[in-house]
């Protein structure tokens, strides 16, 4: 059967300030979706967080983009910030930049992950969801887990991964995309991904065109305009069969990375994995957050969740990511950790320059 899983997210409302997600935004949401359920539009959902980010994990036959789904998750994000605002939760309503829904939620906030594919015999699937950090962050793991072989060793082993994949390429500046073809075109490919906050990974498929994984890019800061908190991305990976394995899938966040976000969204900070309920970026609003839920497919049914940073296995990856976390925060107001002063989501820049103008001389 042909299914869509949309993985469809916004930021409603922090509780306390962009820590967590309010337990009675989570319960309108299920209430909503469950609706949906009811009247056929979705087959299955699943409702979840991550820190101050409410997650719309959906199954449906109505396609990428439909018109019925976005619109649905949108009235849902609506229904949801009146709780937010009835609890006066800490910017309630944060990432829904438009007043009316106008046919695809995408450019109105909320970031989305969306593919289509045939269910196979058995379907395992990974979705990764993130706070405190940018569309983009997710390069460095969707680079290891289809192109690295020694992070995938299916990539060498595997007879159906051996031919490796295509990753499609985003530039968000100029509103462009590319295909490029690994493992041929490597060192191509990591002169543009190297740089995530412009050319975020989109998606990625097999050489015979399957979709293996679909990433959201939406760039709030170009959307708005101005700051209005990071994009917190999410991702959606297949694994198993000709995709890699799900160990294969999870093993890039067990060596935590430096992601842009963290504190006003204007820092460098370790991505910490972390299972659903330690969600809760507190240092300096962070560190950064990474949540994998997985499940098994069944004619569309979400089988699961299986809460895969919970594991034991992780907690390492979590010691090293906090003593990151020590080192970058030493730099207090100093790069690297704070972000270069044209890549920071807000400034006062413009404004001191402006009141110390007389009293710069020429050197
Ligand atoms: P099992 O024998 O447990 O199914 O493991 C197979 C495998 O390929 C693990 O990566
Ligand atoms: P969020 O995008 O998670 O709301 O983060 C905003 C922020 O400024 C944290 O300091
Ligand atoms: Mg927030
Ligand atoms: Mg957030
Ligand atoms: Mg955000
Ligand atoms: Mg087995």
């Amino acid at each position: 059967m042909k299914l869509t899983l949309s993985v469809i997210k916004a930021d409603i409302g922090g509780y306390v300030g962009h820590s967590d997600s309010h337990p009675e935004c989570l319960c309108e949401a299920d209430n909503k979706l469950a609706k949906a359920k009811e009247s056929g539009l979705l087959i299955d959902y699943h409702v979840t967080k991550c820190g101050d980010d409410l997650q719309l994990i959906m199954t449906h036959q109505k396609g990428e983009n439909s018109p019925d789904v976005h619109e649905m998750a949108w009235d849902t994000f609506v229904a949801c910030t009146n709780v937010a605002k009835r609890l006066k939760l800490y910017g309630a309503g944060q990432d829904l930049l438009t007043d009316a829904f106008s046919g695809n939620i995408k450019g109105m906030g909320p970031g989305a992950a969306e593919m289509e594919f045939e269910e196979r015999t058995s379907e395992p699937v990974v979705i990764f969801m993130a706070d405190k950090t940018s569309s983009g962050a997710w390069n460095m793991p969707l680079y290891k887990m289809f192109a690295d072989p020694f992070n995938t060793i299916g990539l060498v082993i595997a007879e159906n991964m051996h031919q490796g994949f295509n990753f499609e390429v985003h530039d968000v500046k100029e509103s462009k995309k590319i295909t490029f073809s690994t493992p041929e075109e490597i060192y191509d490919l990591l002169v543009f991904i190297g740089a995530p906050n412009r050319y975020p990974v989109k998606a990625v498929y097999t050489k015979s065109g399957e979709i293996a994984a679909s990433s959201s890019t939406q760039k709030l800061a170009f959307l708005a305009g101005r700051y209005v908190g990071k994009d917190d991305p999410v991702c959606i990976v297949r694994c198993q069969g000709a995709f890699p394995a799900v160990g294969e899938v999870l093993e890039p966040f067990a060596q935590p990375y430096l992601v842009e976000g963290w504190m006003r969204g204007s820092h460098w900070g370790p991505i910490m994995p972390v299972g659903v309920a330690d969600s809760l970026p507190t240092r300096f609003d962070g560190p950064p957050r990474v949540i994998a839920q997985g499940f098994q497919l069944s004619q569309g049914r979400l089988v699961g969740p299986r809460d895969f940073f919970a594991d034991v296995s992780y907690d390492k990856a979590r010691e090293k990511a906090n003593e990151m976390a020590y080192m970058m925060r030493k730099h207090g107001p100093f790069e690297p950790h704070r972000l270069p002063l044209d890549e920071m989501e807000y400034t006062t820049m413009p404004q001191v320059s402006r009141k110390l103008e007389s009293r710069f001389k020429p050197i």
